[in-house]
């Protein structure tokens, strides 16, 4: 099997997002989604499928509902060890501690189900210093950061084909193992880079440090390559070119596809109030067709043969 191909019907994104791009980032208001549902979740779901990100902007903050509402609209959220919908209002004394504000390098979540979670979304409710006279938000910090695993698989097959091939080939051990009475591993090994082996592209990248096992001896290569492989990967995922930065806002509603798109985040103080979750990709495909094609052509298409992009 030659290099897998390059998915002519997404538009990969870098620092600036895609060249060309007419909209970035790609949006949908809230009042859209209220009052005309299924053309405004249409429009939101193609655009994570093409973009791998989209915004749904002006969504309420008083409460966490609107978003779950939101959500929801698109399918159902995703139970998992951690629960379901979260909203996490750190306390103060939570908020002193380092580990709830550290800086977080590019990653994808869940890498350790045999389904990764599809979407993943996050909005930001708050950010106040409650030490702080104005309680501005400009100074604290939390900058988030996406990188397109697909844009940057791209940049690793055009400079370091051989590393590409390892990443894609070489299977690994995935889990989360840091609960007590939890110890979840995927139904078996999988690589960093997934190649759907049917239409040659690729269409899911695994990337975290602290879910990964023991990078074991494959047939063809050493573990000291596929290290190798992964130091070269790493590089680019830390490319400015290839980083996305920007500050999620009350209000702004980000949501974005887990199977394609690392999130990272920087060191931030005051306290953050977050809520958000996970959509299975199936589900969310689902409602992507259901909301884009006339149900006769969908019916033709997934029953006949193998159309994951269409
Ligand atoms: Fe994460």
């Amino acid at each position: 099997m030659g290099l897998p191909l390059i998915n002519t019907s997404l538009e990969y994104f870098g620092a600036s997002g895609p060249p060309n791009a007419t909209e970035w980032p790609p949006s949908v208001d809230f009042t859209d989604v209220s009052s005309n549902e299924d053309e405004a979740i249409g429009r939101l779901t193609d655009m994570i499928r093409r973009n791998g990100l989209a915004f749904v902007t002006s969504v309420p903050t008083e409460t966490a509902e609107h978003t779950e509402r939101v959500l929801e609209k698109i399918a159902f959220i995703r139970l998992t060890h951690y629960g379901g919908f979260y909203d996490f209002v750190p306390d103060l004394a939570m908020a002193d501690t380092a580990y709830t504000n550290i800086a977080l390098t590019a990653h994808t979540d869940t890498t350790y189900f045999s389904d990764p979670a599809g979407l993943q979304a996050f909005h930001l409710l708050s950010h106040v210093d409650p030490s702080a006279d104005n309680n501005g938000s400009q100074s604290l910090g939390g900058q988030s950061l996406l990188v397109d695993g697909f844009y940057a698989a791209s940049i690793l097959k055009a400079e370091h084909p051989k590393a590409f091939e390892i990443l894609r080939t070489v299977k690994l051990p995935w889990h989360a193992s840091g609960n007590e009475g939890i110890t979840i591993a995927p139904d078996k090994l999988y690589p960093v880079l997934e190649v759907d082996e049917n239409r040659g592209e690729l269409h899911r990248v695994r990337w975290n440090n602290d879910d990964r096992g023991v990078v074991p001896f494959d047939d063809k290569y050493s573990p000291e390559e596929w290290y190798d492989a992964a130091r070269k990967w790493n590089e680019i995922l830390r490319r400015k070119s290839v980083e996305y930065w920007f500050q999620l806002k009350p209000g702004n509603l980000l949501i974005f596809d887990n199977w394609r798109v690392l999130h990272g985040r920087s060191a931030f103080t005051g306290v953050r109030r977050i809520c958000g979750g996970y959509i299975n990709r199936d589900d969310y495909y689902s409602r992507w067709r259901n909301t884009n094609y006339p149900r006769h052509e969908i019916l033709k298409r997934i029953i006949g043969h193998m159309v994951y992009g269409a």
